[in-house]
């Protein structure tokens, strides 16, 4: 009879109380975790935590979303291949120039492109009708869309020259 009775609190005290509480705070933990995972809230923050996380800091240039930004705002007049044939092109009275021509393009520093895509024709003693798109788009989109237009000059741009 003493000897069970010593047998069964041996055996209580292996009970590992402290991990079975800790277990049971954990699965709390996993469940409140699962909880907030379903909400779609969640999903947003943690994609765009991982967007910010794959962005460069510095902005870097980012050719393909240059050319997003081109086919959407530039290519009704400069057309979808920076040819300036774009479906607006032939009620300009001044035309652009054929943006794939790197004997032209080339010439032009990266601070011309800069600013005639941010303020517009105007700006640079050039046409009115090429708009300034400085108030729509951000300075890393710009510099986007200048590295994409460097990007489909013939002969190549060379970024030592300028
Ligand atoms: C409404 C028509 C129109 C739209 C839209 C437009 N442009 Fe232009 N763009 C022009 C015209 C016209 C010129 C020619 C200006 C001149 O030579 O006097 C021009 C000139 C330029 C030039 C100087 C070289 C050249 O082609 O003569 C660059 C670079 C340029 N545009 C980039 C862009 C970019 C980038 C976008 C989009 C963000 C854009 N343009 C949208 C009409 C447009």
């Amino acid at each position: 009879m003493d000897s069970g009775k010593f047998v069964r609190v041996r055996e209580a005290k292996r009970v590992p109380y402290h991990l079975v509480r800790l277990f049971a705070k954990k699965s709390i933990i996993v469940a409140k975790v699962l909880l907030i995972m379903r909400k779609k809230s969640f999903w947003i923050f943690a994609f765009s935590a991982l967007l910010l996380a794959g962005t460069d800091p510095t902005w870097a240039q980012n050719q393909s979303e240059g050319k997003k930004l081109y086919l959407t705002y530039c290519s009704s007049c400069h057309g979808d291949n920076g040819k300036g044939d774009g479906p607006a092109a032939q009620s300009l009275p001044v035309k652009p120039v054929n943006h794939t021509a790197g004997a032209v393009m080339n010439q032009l520093t990266d601070k011309f492109l800069m600013e005639i895509i941010s303020k517009g024709g105007s700006a640079v003693g050039k046409s009115p009708m090429m708009p300034g798109w400085g108030g729509q788009l951000k300075e890393n989109q710009l510099r986007d869309i200048v590295a994409y237009v460097r990007s489909i000059a013939d002969p190549p741009y060379k970024p030592s020259g300028k």
